[in-house]
């Protein structure tokens, strides 16, 4: 190592380096240990110096995802603070379901998941109690995520679990535990960086969600990034969805306007439910139709009352001058960004057969307040309305897949792709349904196409339809899903 500077003093750049580009934090206690893992990857590298190792690392995805997984702490196990999972199926399972109905299928999210312990044991117990889920795991490691992926574990992973608990959920091969196919086929594993600004996705299925769970991981984080992502993580719930932290980790009550709730177990946090959406999902359970309609009361004479379920073809509404249509829709757009969801289906509600960014607004709020069946079923009502829409038939597609419904997810997605075969997120969601399809090759052939397509674009490039993805960060996904399609 022949520099001027002191081998430490140059790990310590490299470690600021990657608090500005990943928000890794690094507490005085753990600095010593953090500039020997930094010096030790530079051997591992085979550079000459620090200074050599640094640049490489500067331009190498892959030096960089080795260096962040030995960084960052992947410590976990199954049922972690068993009260947490406590608390979901005494107060939050039931919470939800009320709201959004019995057949509601749940959404949760483990973020900062390490080997998936923490989605699996989640995987476990909504398998134990009969509930439908949508489980996502992720994190910055793609180390961790390739183990989370194979689904392999030791001893040491149930320990604070009965003996009957590995034998009922793994195969032992060996010194080796196999999580059952049931229950690893549950959870999906993506890369996602908290600190980046790609969160709520609905292209990624990380939306509308009922649970998340982020324990042991913002204390990694540098404590100035905190705020944002309390932020990402309420506009990521649904309405009286929950956000569970660990005990050590920093309070978010201050930056995000959550319910704090103060139980034995910890300080937990919730997304409030407006009034008016709380009319909706009660109106919702009640009525299994699917339209809504928030105007205020009207008289009808008895010969003006149809059947409810014609609803909607009874009142049609004249197609909106040109100026009071932009007004509806910048407040429809006003009042989405601020997350009031009823308000922007009570404006939008009227125009949805006639103006698509209405239509869209309307399908975004109504899976962010209703239950992602009801936006399903809407979407695909209105996709009559709007056949050549390629963001409707998108936003159907996505859902579906939300759903598990892989084939029609297909074949909605096919279609998007024949109206318009540029739109790269598509390929990569088609190479997302491929996967779940047990269509490896398919897979393979979707992703490929991301990375060519993505190779073409300036990294910063945001893709349409993406949700702010960028065409950097989706070459990396793809590249993500491509090793792991290799296994
Ligand atoms: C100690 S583990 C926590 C695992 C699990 N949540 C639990 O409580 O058992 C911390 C995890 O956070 C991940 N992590 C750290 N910084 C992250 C970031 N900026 N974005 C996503 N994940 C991150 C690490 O890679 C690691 O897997």
């Amino acid at each position: 190592m022949n520099s001027q500077k002191l081998p430490s003093e140059q790990a310590d750049e490299i470690l600021e380096y990657l608090r500005q580009t990943c928000g890794l934090s690094f507490s005085s206690t753990r600095l010593k240990q953090a500039e020997e893992l930094v010096v030790q990857a530079c051997l591992n590298s085979n550079s000459a110096d620090l200074n050599v190792y640094f640049e490489k690392l500067k331009s190498s995805q892959i030096l960089l995802d080795a260096l962040v997984s030995k960084l960052t702490i992947q410590e976990s196990y199954f049922f972690r603070d068993r009260n947490h999972y406590q608390l979901v199926i005494e107060q939050i399972l039931p919470e939800i379901l009320k709201l959004r109905g019995e057949q509601h299928m749940l959404r949760a999210w483990s973020a900062g998941c390490a080997s998936g312990e923490e989605a699996y044991s989640l995987a476990i117990l909504f398998e134990q109690y009969g509930v439908k889920s949508h489980l996502i795991g992720s994190d910055i490691s793609p180390i961790a995520l390739q183990n989370a992926n194979t689904a392999v574990y030791r001893q040491w992973a149930f320990r604070q679990n009965d003996d009957n608990f590995a034998r009922i959920y793994f195969d032992k091969r060996g010194e080796d535990y196999y999580l059952k196919p049931n229950i690893r086929e549950k959870v999906r594993f993506e890369y996602l960086n908290l600190v980046q600004d790609s969160y709520p996705s609905i292209s990624r299925g990380i939306w509308a969600m009922d649970v998340i769970f982020c324990r042991n991981v913002l204390i990694y984080i540098d404590p100035q990034l905190i705020p944002k992502i309390a932020n990402r993580f309420f506009e990521t719930l649904a309405e009286g969805g929950w956000l569970l932290t660990a005990s050590s980790d920093p309070l978010l009550s201050q930056f995000a306007p959550f319910e704090s709730i103060i139980t034995a177990a910890g300080v937990f946090y919730r997304r409030p439910i407006s009034a008016v959406s709380n009319v909706i999902l009660q109106s919702i359970n009640k009525h299994s139709e699917p339209i809504i309609d928030l105007r205020p009361p009207q008289t009808f004479t008895n010969s003006q009352i149809k059947p409810k379920s014609a609803r909607r073809k009874i009142l049609p509404v004249p197609p909106a001058a040109p100026e009071q249509k932009n007004e509806v829709l910048v407040l429809a757009k006003q009042s989405f960004a601020s997350g009031d969801y009823a308000k922007t289906i009570s404006i939008t509600r009227k125009h949805i057969d006639q103006d698509i960014e209405c239509c869209l607004l309307y399908l975004r709020s109504l899976a962010n307040t209703a239950t992602v069946e009801h936006a399903e079923a809407e979407a695909r009502s209105l996709g009559i309305a709007h056949q050549f829409s390629v963001e409707l038939h998108y936003m159907h597609a996505l859902l579906l897949m939300e759903l598990g419904s892989w084939e029609e997810a297909l074949t909605t997605l096919k279609k998007v792709l024949y109206l318009d075969p540029s739109l790269i997120i598509v390929h990569f969601s088609l190479g997302v349904t491929h996967q779940r399809l047990n269509k490896k090759t398919q897979a393979e052939k979707s992703f490929s196409t991301v990375q060519k397509m993505c190779e073409g674009l300036p990294p910063q490039a945001a893709l349409p339809l993406a949700d702010g993805e960028t065409a950097g960060r989706l070459a990396k996904l793809a590249l993500f899903e491509l090793n792991a399609l290799k296994g």
